[in-house]
């Protein structure tokens, strides 16, 4: 038996190349670089989990607009594994975007982007985007009411970008409103576009992993120097470097287990988040949260003034890419110890106190859009009954009071709109007799 086992193996092995797809596994790490260089792997474990239970997923989800809701409440209540597969999915989700934070913040306290791994940060700050775009693309799949609201707010807050406002708010809706057409483009982004792209980087993170080979933990006193750096590197490893496989995987193998148990766990045990009302833009009884790790930038976009949210919502996130982008441009020689970089902690732990903070804000803030409008009393209405009254309560249930309201232009009927106009019109001059109430009138 063994040696049929040997035969098979070396047949497949020599036709296909088994052990030379594997060697890089094999690559010569430093042997010091322990429990912090695990992150990076846990958030490539992340994404597989990703994939695996996406596509699962993807076989009984329907994107179409009339059906989509029901297919994810079918799939949570009746099919086999459906409500432990979208647990996993949303579990998963949650554990990648944690690991590569912890990742980025390990590779950034590290000094791992100076030379020669420039290409390895800045490939990872892609990696961070794309990451982050599949939260929330994917959150719209759910399309239920607070996954819809998110985008009519994402897309009317998008579209008072100065310039190209108008033309962001028609891609991210795929048209002049919500419907079909927005979640047959956030399915094909989610399931297509991000996914392939993000197949490629990963190829391409990894690739450039393995042409610098694994930084060795940082010494403080030891600076690096572009000119000598390379030699150093190599004489580190021919005296003391271990092959990752089987020698430094271990760490590895164990946090990977740990991540994969945690969310199966969390999946079987607390499932998916509930499903919320079906989508129906008339109604306003929703609260279009996001999922909790774009809440702290949703919570900043609601405590900022109303007049600069449209630059901030665009801007900031292009501002802080760049930023990002050019960290080892601007820094890619000297110390890489921590304690020689003060500085670089202090980044850290400010980002951590900043959206842990807009975090907690987040859970209780009021929202853009604010859908509370005060009511209006009858004094200020001036009818009990007919158009204008009929206006007036419109007003107030669409919350024309209330802050950054979205734009409702499709989704009232034309009735409504007369009766919104009536209203409108009554407040610049007096009561027409046949806008009042019959008991005004007499
Ligand atoms: C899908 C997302 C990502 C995956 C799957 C991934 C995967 C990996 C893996 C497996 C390593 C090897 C060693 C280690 O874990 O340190 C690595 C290294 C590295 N990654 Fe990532 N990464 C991702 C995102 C990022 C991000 C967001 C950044 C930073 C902005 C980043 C920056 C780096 C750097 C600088 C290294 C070299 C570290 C060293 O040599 O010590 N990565 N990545």
């Amino acid at each position: 038996m063994k040696q049929l086992f040997k035969t098979v193996w070396l047949w497949l092995d020599d036709r296909i190349g088994i052990s030379v797809l594997l060697a890089p596994m094999k690559h010569i790490a430093p042997q010091d670089a322990k429990w912090w260089y695990v992150f990076g792997t846990a958030t490539l474990i992340a994404f597989v989990v990703q994939v695996a239970s996406g596509v699962a997923l993807a076989f009984s989800f329907i994107p179409s607009s009339s059906q989509a809701y029901e297919t994810l409440v079918f799939i949570t209540n009746t099919a086999p594994f459906g409500r432990f597969l979208r647990g996993l999915h949303y579990y998963g989700a949650s554990a990648m975007v944690l690991m590569i934070g912890a990742h980025m913040a390990q590779t950034f306290l590290f000094g791992s982007y100076k030379f020669p791994r420039e290409m390895t940060w800045t490939t990872g700050v892609c990696l961070l985007g794309f990451t982050l775009a599949m939260g929330f693309t994917g959150q719209l799949l759910r399309w239920d009411s607070t996954a819809a609201w998110s985008v009519v707010v994402a897309a009317e807050q998008a579209g008072r970008v100065p310039l190209v406002g108008d033309w962001l708010a028609r891609f991210i809706l795929g048209g002049n409103t919500i419907g079909g057409a927005t979640l047959s483009r956030f399915f094909a982004i989610h399931v297509f576009v991000l996914p392939g792209i993000m197949f490629g980087f990963i190829g391409l993170h990894l690739w450039l992993v393995l042409r610098h080979g694994i930084s060795e933990p940082p010494t403080a006193g030891k600076p690096v120097n572009p000119e000598t750096y390379r030699k150093e590197y190599d004489e580190l490893l021919k005296k003391s470097g271990r092959p990752f496989w089987p020698d430094l995987a271990w760490r590895d193998v164990i946090v990977c287990t740990a991540l994969i148990l945690t969310i199966s766990l969390l999946a079987h045990f607390i499932g998916p988040p509930p499903l919320d009302n079906p989508p129906d833009p008339s109604v306003l009884a929703a609260d279009p949260r996001p999922d909790w790790y774009l809440l702290w930038y949703f919570a900043l976009l609601a405590l900022i003034p109303v007049r600069i949210e449209g630059y901030v919502m665009i801007l900031m996130p292009v501002l802080l890419g760049m930023l990002l982008l050019i960290i080892p441009v601007l820094n890619h020689k000297g110390e890489r110890a921590a304690s020689r970089r003060p500085w670089a902690i202090a980044v850290v732990c400010l980002s951590v106190i900043m959206i842990g903070s807009l975090w907690i804000e987040g859970q209780q803030s009021p929202w853009s859009p604010n859908f509370q409008a005060l009511p209006l009393s009858d004094k200020v209405v001036g009818a009990t009954s007919g158009p204008v009254f009929q206006g007036a309560q419109l007003f107030h249930d669409k919350a024309c009071g209330g802050n950054n309201m979205p734009a409702f232009g499709s989704s009232l009927k034309p009735q409504e709109l007369d009766a919104l106009v009536a209203f409108l019109e009554s407040r610049k001059r007096p009561l027409r007799p046949q806008d009042q109430s019959p008991t005004a009138r007499n």
